[in-house]
């Protein structure tokens, strides 16, 4: 398949419309990370989507809305939590779980009879969704395990010639994916930390929001998240990656050591500390995808701490990883 590389014209922005309303997939930027779209509505299409990421069918798709308005066509949900929650982070980086109204077809949900819903606040990807005149079901647009794709070289790496067309536009700000918020039981929970923290939430609606356990947890043999994207392996890159906590100045130290020591090894490493969580949310899956890039063996890197946004890029580091986080005593 030829797949057309677009830019962000209103001319293109358009076509890209047009193409995702006929039922083709089109990648396209968000806030966060960039996402893979189709006519959420459309099950050939959303089908389609995980064939081209190839991607476990039953990891449900967050379907991505415009206008306030849309969230009716999807859900008959409007709680008190609901609206506080929508009405101060949207458009942004928060989805929300709701039970699906029948319109939205099984392949969007995963088989569950929930959905996830966002409005980003990418101002590219609201035109498109509104210029396509449907509801845009956008997992990221990666190959299922690889990082998400924060450039659009990063679509076009993974993704050139499986797709019907990429919008190349800026770099996402973000850089890690929305916060997923289950709102279906009477207490919400955070299935997925992002750039909008429990706190946040938590001040906004008044009560204090807890994590789903499974996100500070190892996962085990009967490791059952509620958010099933959580137990499939992520965000990895080819490269080995360890991580490596404690005093700064020793961490730095190690660091050093370590890479001294496989390089006696042969092996191309690379040292990653990053600046501030803001800066590790925006540069991780560019980081781990260059250093693939330039073939390197073993990433060693510097922990953030496990508070705020640096609870959220630490659950994407642990996991591309594998878990495998040293104490520098
Ligand atoms: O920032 C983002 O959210 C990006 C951009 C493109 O919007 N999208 C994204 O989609 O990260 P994806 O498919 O890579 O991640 C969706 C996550 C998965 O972990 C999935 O399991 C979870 O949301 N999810 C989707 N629907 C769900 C549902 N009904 N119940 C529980 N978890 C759900
Ligand atoms: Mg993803």
């Amino acid at each position: 398949m030829k797949t057309r590389i677009l830019n962000t014209t209103e001319e293109d922005l358009k076509i890209a419309g047009k193409l995702l309303n006929s039922g083709k997939l089109v990648a396209f930027p968000t806030e966060t990370v960039y996402g893979l779209g189709a006519d959420a509505l459309n099950s050939t299409a959303c089908k389609n989507v995980y064939i081209a990421k190839g991607r476990p069918v039953d990891n449900p798709m967050i379907v991505h809305i415009a206008r306030m308005e849309d969230l009716k066509l999807l859900t008959d949900d409007m709680t008190e939590d609901i609206t506080k929650l929508t009405n101060h982070f949207w458009p942004g980086p928060l989805t929300i779980i709701v039970n699906a109204k029948d319109i939205i077809p099984k392949v969007t949900t995963g088989g569950l009879d929930t959905v996830a819903i966002r409005m980003p606040e990418s101002l590219v990807a609201r035109k498109i969704i509104e210029y396509s005149n449907c509801p845009i079901a956008a997992p990221s647009a990666n190959l299922s395990g690889k990082p998400s794709p924060t450039k659009g070289s990063h679509v076009i790496d993974d993704l050139d010639g499986k797709i019907d067309a990429i919008v190349v536009g800026d770099d996402c700000k973000v850089g890690i994916e929305s916060t997923v918020i289950d709102m279906t039981d009477s207490v919400p929970v955070v299935l997925r930390p992002g750039i909008i923290t429990k706190e946040e939430i938590s001040k906004v609606l008044g009560k204090d929001i807890p994590y789903d356990k499974n996100l500070y947890e190892k996962p085990s043999g009967d490791f059952k998240p509620k958010s099933p994207g959580m137990k499939y392996k992520h965000y990895s890159p080819d490269a080995k990656v360890v991580i490596f906590k404690g005093e700064k100045e020793k961490v730095e130290e190690r660091l050093i050591k370590e890479k001294e020591e496989a390089e006696k090894n042969n092996l191309k490493v690379e040292i990653v500390e990053f600046e501030s969580d803001t800066i590790a949310a925006r540069d991780l899956f560019k980081v781990l995808r260059d250093c693939d890039k330039r073939k390197v063996d073993l990433i060693l890197i510097s922990s953030l701490e496990f508070t705020g946004v640096g609870f959220s890029v630490m659950n994407r580091m642990l996991r591309s990883a594998g878990y495998n986080i040293i104490d520098v005593e």
